[in-house]
């Protein structure tokens, strides 16, 4: 089966067997698996570790908001896990930045990813925490400081993506949440789009979680969305 690894699965579960349910059931349609700070929190690093024996890409969304040395310290310790991907706040500033693609620098296969805003926040939850930007100039200043310190990329909401491209070039790797399906309920994001919105806005992963992995059928969901994107063929990890 041909697999697609720009699609990213999120396996948000509260227990390792729930997520190895959904990675067993998705089989060779998956190759790319998000794991985020409950699972690992739950299941610890095994979960992870399992996922790269079996042959899984991981990006492991840490969402680090720390101290540099600190923040080096996770970083090597996710690329010890042998994952992919990881991620660091832009609102750690520039010291931490460069802390966390410093200390990448050791594990070729991984890149650091900058979050820029959080896909529910809105202008007046920035206004609310001092930052007198709208979101979508918060965003634009936060991955250019990531560009600068050397990231290989950002999280950004689909709506931000093409402006996002723009701003960082071709190569840069642009990770987008907040995708739906048409018709779908939009959950609890603020700036949802489609996969192929942002596949053609530039994007060059997109993760999705619930859409596929509450469906009856997770396979066929995926199905679906890898259906929908149109193909584009930049800025692939590896
Ligand atoms: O909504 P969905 O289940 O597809 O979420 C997948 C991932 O998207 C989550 O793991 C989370 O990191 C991210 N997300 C987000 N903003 C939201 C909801 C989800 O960035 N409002």
């Amino acid at each position: 089966m041909d697999r697609d690894n720009r699609i990213i699965v999120a396996l948000d579960c509260d227990d390792r067997a729930a997520a190895e349910g959904i990675v067993d059931r998705l089989g060779e349609e998956c190759g790319f698996y998000k794991v985020g700070l409950e699972l690992l929190t739950v299941a610890g690093p095994d979960v992870v570790r399992h996922l790269v024996a079996q042959g899984k890409e991981v990006f492991l969304d840490l969402k680090l908001f720390e101290i540099p040395h600190s923040v080096a310290g996770a970083v090597r310790a996710a690329g010890a896990l042998g994952v992919s991907m990881v991620t660091v706040h832009g609102m750690g500033g520039a010291g931490v930045l460069s802390a966390a693609v410093d200390a990448a620098r050791a594990f070729p296969g991984l890149r650091v990813l900058a979050l820029t805003v959080v896909t529910s926040m809105t202008d007046e939850d920035l206004a609310g925490i001092g930052v007198r930007s709208s979101v979508g100039e918060q965003v634009v200043r936060l991955a250019r400081l990531a560009g600068e310190a050397g990231c290989h990329g950002v999280i950004a909401s689909p709506q931000e993506v093409a402006a996002l491209r723009g701003v960082l070039g071709p190569d840069a790797l642009i990770v987008t949440p907040g995708v739906t399906l048409p018709g779908d309920a939009p959950a609890d994001h603020v700036r949802p789009g489609t996969p192929r919105a942002a596949f053609a806005a530039g994007a060059s992963h997109i993760v999705v979680g619930r859409t596929v992995t509450r469906a009856a059928d997770p396979a066929a969901a995926l199905r679906r969305l890898r259906a929908s994107p149109a193909p584009q063929a930049s800025a692939a990890v590896g």
